[in-house]
């Protein structure tokens, strides 16, 4: 029987934890959310971003810029984000408008307030396992958080090492991360993209395959059936509107032959969002000098 796993159980345990320490706090956190134009999927997201917030007792100032401002007028907007000490988070959503490079953006933003992760310094703290707190990309951190339920530690080991796992997709803000997060794991790790040629060639050996292309039915029930392994894990990040309907990259009739599976809807989107809210208290903290809570 496949193992369906439930990312929204997963967020409201999570949120909960959060919620609960942020009810301690005199002063409450606060996350700025910038959104240039009006792509209607940035919409959902970062609604879905300000209603979380504001579930747990995170206060959001939500920018919705018009899609001509200058890069300019972004670049300055964040800086006075940064130096403003009653904001302790700043996210731009992605993607951008074409006239906007997304390099200077980033890498205007405050990394102890990048709460997003995607500051080269959080990159590359991550990347040396640095022991200074640092913030991680979100959806990377929820799916490895997801992984850590499907193949819990043994003996203070992650249960990852030597589990080959085959990642789909390498863009900056899951899969380029996400493999750097599961090799510090001790994962065996081998990176393809939609272009890989051949690319049941690299997952006929995987026992855990995490894909997040965008492109519906990348994985489909003939690759599945080859790759014939009734232990099976797959990981789908892949989130496309089809037909008005959200999709994965994996089709659904493979899920019956899967071990374990994050459906789409309703697996991994729900716990990104939860692991952005962690981020954010946790951008909190270190910008406060206080402990950053343990959550599990
Ligand atoms: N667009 C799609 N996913 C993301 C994300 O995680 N962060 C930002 N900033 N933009 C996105």
């Amino acid at each position: 029987m496949t193992k369906y796993i439930d990312g929204k159980e997963i967020a409201v345990k999570i949120k909960t934890q959060v919620k609960n320490h942020i009810d301690q706090l005199e002063k409450k956190p606060r996350f700025a959310v910038i959104q240039v134009g009006s792509q209607s999927a940035s919409e959902v997201y970062v609604r879905n971003k300000i209603k979380a917030c504001k579930e747990v007792g995170i206060e959001t100032v939500y920018a919705h810029l018009d899609e001509g401002i200058s890069e300019q007028s972004l670049l300055g907007l964040v800086e006075g984000f940064n130096q403003s000490s009653d904001f302790h988070g700043i996210l731009v959503q992605l993607p951008l408008p074409k006239h906007i490079s997304i390099e200077p953006v980033i890498e205007a933003i405050d990394p102890l307030k990048d709460v997003d992760g995607f500051h080269p310094l959080n990159v590359g703290r991550l990347t040396v396992k640095s022991t200074t707190p640092y913030l991680h990309p979100c959806t990377p951190w929820g799916i490895v958080h997801i992984l850590d339920t499907v193949f819990p530690k043994k003996n203070q080991e992650s249960g990852l090492r030597a589990k080959r796992i085959v990642v789909i997709g390498q863009s900056l803000i899951v899969g380029r991360p996400l493999s750097i997060m599961l090799q510090n794991e001790g994962a065996t790790v081998t990176m393809c993209d939609k272009f890989t040629h051949h690319l049941y060639d690299h997952l006929r050996n995987a026992d855990i395959i995490i894909t997040a292309t965008g492109v519906p039915g990348l994985i489909d029930r003939d690759m599945v059936k080859k790759i014939n392994n009734p232990n099976l894990t797959i990981v789908d990040a892949g989130i496309t509107k089809v037909d008005g309907k959200i999709v994965g990259d994996t089709n659904k009739d493979v899920y019956d032959l899967l071990e374990t599976v994050t459906p789409v809807p309703g697996g991994v989107g729900p716990v990104t969002i939860a692991f952005l809210i962690r981020n954010i208290l946790k951008a909190f903290c270190i910008q406060n000098n206080l402990p950053v809570p343990v959550i599990k």
